[in-house]
């Protein structure tokens, strides 16, 4: 098993997410890749099994125009995208908490409920990422 955890992240947040999900799934045997798309630009998507694909939201509840450029370079809407991201209710509430990650996962009809994490996921959060991504890895789909 492979997988790509790519993600864009301006503060650090995004990225503690994408390197809990790597850490738990080379644990659980899988090769991963993790690629921060604001450098890097990962080749070959149709290599993996899964890709993962992490964003934060901004501007009352925009998708970072990095995370737009990587999907345009991506080209095509692979079928095994799962998407997770960070946010702050603080910004617009509810509503507005994570809205990129709803528009991502709705663009590529995610199989997988999609992770929202509050800020750091450092702390009770942590498990919350460990139970979605068991969910992705282990479900029916
Ligand atoms: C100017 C600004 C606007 C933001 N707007 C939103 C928003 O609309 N919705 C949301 O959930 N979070 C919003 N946030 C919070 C960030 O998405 C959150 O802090 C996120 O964890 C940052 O990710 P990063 O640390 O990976 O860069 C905003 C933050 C800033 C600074």
């Amino acid at each position: 098993m492979k997988a790509l955890v790519s993600y864009l992240s301006y503060s650090g947040n995004t990225e503690e997410v994408a390197e809990l999900i790597g850490a738990h799934l080379v644990a659980e045997g899988v090769y991963v890749d993790l690629c921060d798309i604001e450098s890097d630009r990962p080749r070959n998507l149709a290599a993996y099994d899964y890709i993962f694909i992490g964003t934060f939201t901004w501007a009352q509840g925009q998708t970072p125009v990095e995370v737009k450029d990587f999907v345009y370079d991506i080209g095509y809407k692979p079928d095994n995208v799962a998407v997770f991201g960070t946010g702050d209710t603080q910004f617009g509430g509810e509503n507005m908490f994570c809205a990129a990650v709803d528009k991502l996962s709705k663009f590529y009809n995610s199989k997988w409920p999609s992770l929202k994490i509050e800020q750091s996921p450092r702390g009770s959060q942590e498990e919350k990422v460990e139970q979605w991504l068991e969910g992705v890895l282990h479900d029916a789909n």
